[in-house]
């Protein structure tokens, strides 16, 4: 099929390679010169594990290309759109411009039959409210929520694990254009659920406002445990054997962030709010509120090591990233952290396998480091809060002979607190003894 998508984001660069991959033909189209360029020259514009491969290979195949003139979506039959929703400067609220640019200006390009496809993640209301613009020109619109995760956002597209069409009532043409997009995945055995606009668009904001209360739960019980003297890891391995728990999204530590999560509740608690159902999702505002106080207790485990007064102290912040394999650091709770140190006078130096230059642009004053040993070296504390794999494999030995203290802050809960103890550090984690 001939396709477009507009918006080459997070979202939008890996579905236009991936919609070429399956075999499609794509054109990716976005108002960012810079990103186009990478794109064309194939370079994905930021971290995300075997994108640029795939777009080299896309490329190459001559299926996919990219472009920053919207008229280049004309002739395909389907276009996505895949801009960003994020949080209003001034509000809770999900920003809309980029979505209602989006939409008024590809408008200008439909055919009669054509059918444009939201991605985007945004308040409920959104679809109806555009679809009039879309079938003006005699076309229609679908709602198709993206699940993918950062760091796995390939894979997630390639093989998502399940398929949610918003449409109107009765529209088989837009339902049978999206399966014949989405072929592979159907034939696969993929669930595929066909429903409304308001639907579709909830089941993404339900679906990130339950990981993160799962999170926040696990928090939660983070912080009892801290008073109890319990074992939250334990605790969650236990709870998480009942298969109508789960394990999964039970890791506490230092919380949530990213360009999804965080503004996503606050964005639906916004809506709701409009709505008049506000009291429905009042919980998500302790969601919120917990996954933040997490934060803050990393940076009180670390004052608490070196006696209450941070000034002048030597830090090393392991992870800048919300989460390893990605250098996104939109709300990164391991940024922040880092910051907040900062802020209290520490002599921080943080450190990231690839997230240095993306921090560096929200927070240019950090001291940055690219090498893990100059991060540590002479560290009065050492505080791990991404989880890279090269840093759940740091034993005591590597740091030891580097740091000027012993103390080690555990913000995500994946070293074993004996091996470290047994070498003589004062190792903390986060709701565990
Ligand atoms: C999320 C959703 O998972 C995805 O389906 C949606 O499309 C976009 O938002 P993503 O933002 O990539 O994806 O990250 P995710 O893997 O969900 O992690 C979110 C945050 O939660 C990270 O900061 C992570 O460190 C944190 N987290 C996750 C925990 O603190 N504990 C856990 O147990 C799991």
């Amino acid at each position: 099929m001939k396709i477009s998508v507009i918006g080459c984001g997070y979202l939008g660069a890996v579905h236009a390679a991936c919609m070429a991959e399956l075999g499609h033909e794509v054109v990716g189209i976005d108002v960012d010169e810079a990103k186009i360029a990478s794109l064309s020259a194939g370079r994905a514009p930021f971290f995300e594990p075997g994108l640029s491969e795939l777009v080299e290979r896309a490329l190459a195949s001559g299926r996919l290309r990219f472009s920053t003139d919207l008229a280049q979506a004309r002739g395909a039959a389907v276009h996505f759109v895949a801009v960003g929703t994020p949080q209003s400067h001034d509000s809770d609220s999900a920003d809309l411009r980029y979505v209602d640019a989006a939409f008024e200006a590809i408008a200008e390009h439909l055919a009669p039959g054509d059918l444009v496809v939201g991605k985007s993640t945004v308040p409920v209301g959104t679809a109806e409210r555009l679809a009039p613009g879309i079938e003006a020109a005699g076309a229609r619109l679908a709602w198709n929520p993206e699940f993918l995760r950062e760091g796995f956002a390939v894979q997630d597209t390639l093989a998502p694990d399940r398929l949610v069409y918003g449409v109107r009532h009765g529209d088989e043409g837009s339902v049978a254009a999206l399966d014949a997009v989405y072929g592979a995945a159907i034939e696969a055995g993929t669930p595929r659920i066909v429903t409304d606009f308001a639907t579709a668009e909830l089941v993404k904001v339900a679906a990130n406002a339950f990981l993160a209360t799962k999170i926040s739960f696990i928090n939660a019980m983070a912080e009892v445990a801290e008073a109890t003297g319990a074992d939250v890891t334990q605790l969650a391995d236990a709870i998480g054997y009942d298969a109508r728990i789960g394990r999964r999204f039970l890791n506490a530590g230092v919380g949530f962030g990213g360009g999804c999560l965080p503004k996503d509740i606050r964005g639906f608690m916004a809506r709701a709010d409009e709505l008049g159902v506000g009291e429905a999702l009042e919980f998500l505002r302790d969601v919120d509120a917990i996954n933040l106080r997490r934060r803050q207790r990393v940076v009180d485990l670390v004052a608490d090591a070196v006696g209450g007064d941070l000034s002048g102290v030597r830090v090393a912040v392991l992870g800048l990233a919300f989460k390893p394999d990605s250098d996104d650091v939109r709300d990164s709770p391991a940024l922040d952290v880092a910051s907040r140190l900062r802020a209290l006078g520490a002599d921080v130096r943080a450190t990231d396998p690839e997230a240095i230059e993306t921090s560096r642009r929200v927070n240019p004053d950090l001291t940055f480091v690219v090498e893990l040993d100059d991060a540590v070296r002479d560290a009065d504390v050492v505080v791990l809060v991404t989880e890279w794999r090269r840093y759940r494999e740091l034993t005591p030995d590597d740091l030891a002979p580097l740091v000027a203290r012993r103390v080690i802050i555990d913000g995500r809960n994946v070293l074993d607190p004996q091996t470290w103890r047994a070498a003589g550090w004062n190792y903390r984690g986060l709701g565990r003894p």
